[in-house]
């Protein structure tokens, strides 16, 4: 009888190549293996897929996921400004929903029952892998290998290695936790683990060391349409190109690193380091023409959704019919996010230092304190009666009461 097939994600290191052998002897099962490309680093991706197929996978594509990410993915993080607890672009969090996608098809390509993830029980990335799954097809079953087999450690998974003839793969053990792609790169565990140690240098591999970066500062004049970048400095760009081009603008000048300590799903606290110069970037120039180009209010409730917008995709709800909505809501305020933002960057730091959009709601008549002033400044008393009547009403019937209120200052 033909045995069930199962799709992996893999990525060609020590826990995915374990996973497919182990999958085939504990489960008696088929692999299949997917390679995704999502712009990270890697040693050849037709490399790791000869390794899939030595370790006994019964196939494996691997797909270049690059353009869908940053069209499907990326330009709907950069209109929802996104960034978890304030300060992460959600790189992690955007590529498990699109690996998930290329799973589910491989997984009807091949009639497999089962679809299969490397992560740990206790990460945010397990959650990710396991709700998109199931969104887009809620009857395929999941393995998580790393989640209930015995082993505990990478000295663990090389005997057992060994032991069923797997070759491990030669990539030397790396003190860190690493995710990357071209949102930006996750670096944890290892000396991270103490929160009073400093970050080491040879973390980082796409900005530039503060103590090394140049003498001159780089301005550069992204142009967006609809709340998508489409030129730098003039010359048209794709998604794609905004992104990989900013990362390299934005990395050389040192721009882009977070150290911060995150709320997990699980209910842990993470000590995480990530670069993303180019995500970061892009946000900030576009949060700028949003600034001019927004009506007040949409600004306000907008800035308001993005935090709940990052927190449902952090949460593995990529594809929930919350996040739907709020994509819907969120692309109705981009049709006029048009127009240029010009930005510096110089020593780690990133300024906006200009903004044009024909879509800009600031009116030099309005603002100017100069004689060309057409604001009606008589307005404003009516303006200011109306508007405090109720608080001028609270406090007189306060003073009549013989309350203060603890409001004076006693001098
Ligand atoms: N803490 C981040 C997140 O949950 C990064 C996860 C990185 N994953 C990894 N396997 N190192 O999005």
């Amino acid at each position: 009888m033909a045995k069930d097939i199962c799709v992996l994600a893999y990525s060609g290191g020590l826990d995915t190549s374990v996973c497919v052998r182990w999958l085939m002897d504990e489960m008696g099962l088929d692999v299949v293996c997917v390679v995704g490309e999502v712009g990270q680093e890697h040693e050849g991706l037709e490399q790791i897929r000869q390794r899939a197929l030595e370790v006994g996978a019964m196939d494996c594509i691997v797909a270049d996921m690059r353009e869908t990410f940053a069209n499907e993915y990326l330009t709907r993080a950069l209109a929802a400004n996104s960034m978890f607890e304030n300060k992460y672009p959600l790189v992690s969090a955007l590529s498990r929903p699109l690996i998930s996608q290329y799973l589910v098809e491989v997984a009807h390509k091949y009639g497999a029952k089962y679809v299969a993830h490397g992560c740990t029980g206790k990460g945010n990335d397990q959650v990710r892998f396991e709700n998109s799954i199931r969104a887009l097809d809620p009857e395929l079953e999941i393995i998580a290998p790393v989640r209930v087999w015995e082993m505990r450690t990478r000295d663990d998974e090389m005997e057992w290695a060994a032991a069923h003839g797997v070759k491990v793969p030669t990539t030397k053990k790396r003190p860190y936790s690493i995710d990357d792609n071209m949102w930006g790169r996750a670096i944890e565990c290892g000396v991270l683990e103490d929160l009073m140690n400093r970050p080491p240098e040879d973390i980082y591999t796409m900005t530039t060391d503060p103590n090394k970066t140049p003498d001159e500062p780089t301005e550069v004049t992204i142009s967006f349409e609809a709340g998508v970048p489409v030129a730098i400095d003039g010359e048209k760009v794709t998604m794609q190109e905004a992104v990989e081009k900013m990362n390299k603008i934005a990395g050389e000048q040192g721009y882009g690193r977070i150290d911060m300590v995150e709320n997990r799903m699980v209910g842990v606290k993470s000590r995480e380091c990530y670069e993303a110069p180019g995500a970061l970037a892009l946000i900030e120039a576009h949060r700028a023409l949003e600034d001019v180009c927004l009506e007040r209010e949409v600004l306000r409730y907008k800035r308001h959704i993005e935090q709940d917008w990052a927190v449902n995709v952090y949460n593995g709800q990529w594809f929930s019919p919350l996040k739907h909505a709020m994509d819907a809501f969120i692309s109705t305020t981009q049709q006029c996010v048009t127009g240029d933002v010009r930005i510096r960057l110089w020593h780690c730091a990133l300024m906006v230092t200009g903004r044009q959009s024909e879509f800009s709601l600031y009116d030099y008549g309005l603002a100017t304190y100069d004689a060309a002033d057409t604001f009606d400044r008589d307005a404003a008393k009516g303006f200011i009666d109306l508007t405090g009547l109720s608080l001028r009403t609270w406090a007189s019937n306060r003073r009549k009461q013989g309350k203060t209120d603890g409001l004076e200052l006693n001098i």
